[in-house]
C-alpha cells in the first residue's frame, strides 16, 4: 500500500466543505507540536507532503492526502496550543471535533501523544470525546527518539493505564519515531490491515 503514490487533494477550514464522503479515511489528531505532519510524510516516505514546522500551530487546516486511491490520510491542526488566540482555538477545535464526531468514512483516529511530556488535559478532552462519539482511536507516541530506555517503560505503564480507562480507545499502542523511523512499519501494517489492501 505504501509504495503506491500519494498526494494531497483538499484542503478546508469549513466543515461544511469537506469532501465528499468516498473511501476510508484514517486521521491525525493529536496536540500542536506533537509531529502529525512529520509522521504523515514518515508513513507515506515523503519529506515534504505534510508541511511539518518547529513552530506550533503549523496546520491551520484539514488536509487530506489520498493514498493509491485506497485510503485518505487526514492531517489535523492541533489541539492545545496555548498561544492561538481564542477566537483560532475554538475554530480550529470545532472543525476538528466535528470531523472527528461526524465522519461516516473515518476509520481510525490515531491519536497522537508525545513520547517525552506526561498527558495534559486537552488529551483527556480529546479521548472523552472520542469515546462519546463512539471513534475507535488508536494512540501513538511520537519522538520516541528522544526518551531513554527507561523513561519510555515508565511512560508505557501510564499509557497503558490510560488505554484502560477509555472505552474507545484500541487495546494497542504504537511507539514510533519520525526521525530514526522506529515503529512507522507496524503503523504503516495497522492501516493496510484497517483498509484490507
Ligand atoms: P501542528 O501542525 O502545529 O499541530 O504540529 P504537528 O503535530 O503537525 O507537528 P510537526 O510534524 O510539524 O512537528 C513539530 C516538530 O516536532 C518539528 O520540529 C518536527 O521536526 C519535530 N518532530 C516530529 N516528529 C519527531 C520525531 O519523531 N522525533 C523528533 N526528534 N522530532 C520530531
Ligand atoms: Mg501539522
Amino acid at each position: 500500500l505504501f509504495a503506491k503514490p500519494c498526494d494531497f487533494y483538499f484542503a478546508t477550514q469549513k466543515l461544511d466543505m469537506l469532501p465528499p464522503v468516498g473511501g476510508p479515511e484514517v486521521a491525525f489528531a493529536g496536540r500542536s507540536n506533537v509531529g502529525k505532519s512529520s509522521l504523515i510524510n514518515a508513513l507515506t516516505g515523503r519529506n515534504r507532503l505534510a508541511r511539518a514546522s518547529s513552530e506550533p500551530g503549523r496546520t491551520k487546516q484539514l488536509n487530506f492526502f489520498n493514498l493509491g486511491g485506497d485510503v485518505s490520510l487526514v492531517d489535523m491542526p492541533g489541539y492545545g496550543y496555548a498561544k492561538a488566540s481564542k477566537q483560532v482555538k475554538e475554530d480550529w477545535q470545532g472543525l476538528m471535533f466535528a470531523y472527528l464526531r461526524g465522519r461516516p468514512s473515518l476509520n481510525r483516529v490515531f491519536l497522537l501523544l508525545d513520547a517525552r511530556i506526561e498527558l495534559k488535559k486537552a488529551d483527556q478532552e480529546a479521548m472523552t470525546l472520542l469515546d462519546h462519539a463512539a471513534v475507535v482511536y488508536q494512540l501513538v507516541l511520537t519522538k520516541c527518539d528522544q526518551v531513554k530506555p527507561a523513561v519510555l517503560a515508565a511512560k508505557r505503564r501510564e499509557v497503558d493505564e490510560t488505554i484502560r480507562k477509555h472505552p474507545a480507545a484500541y487495546p494497542f499502542s504504537i511507539w514510533t519515531s519520525s526521525e530514526t523511523g522506529s515503529g512507522i512499519p507496524l503503523l504503516r501494517a495497522e492501516v493496510a490491515r484497517l483498509i484490507d489492501a
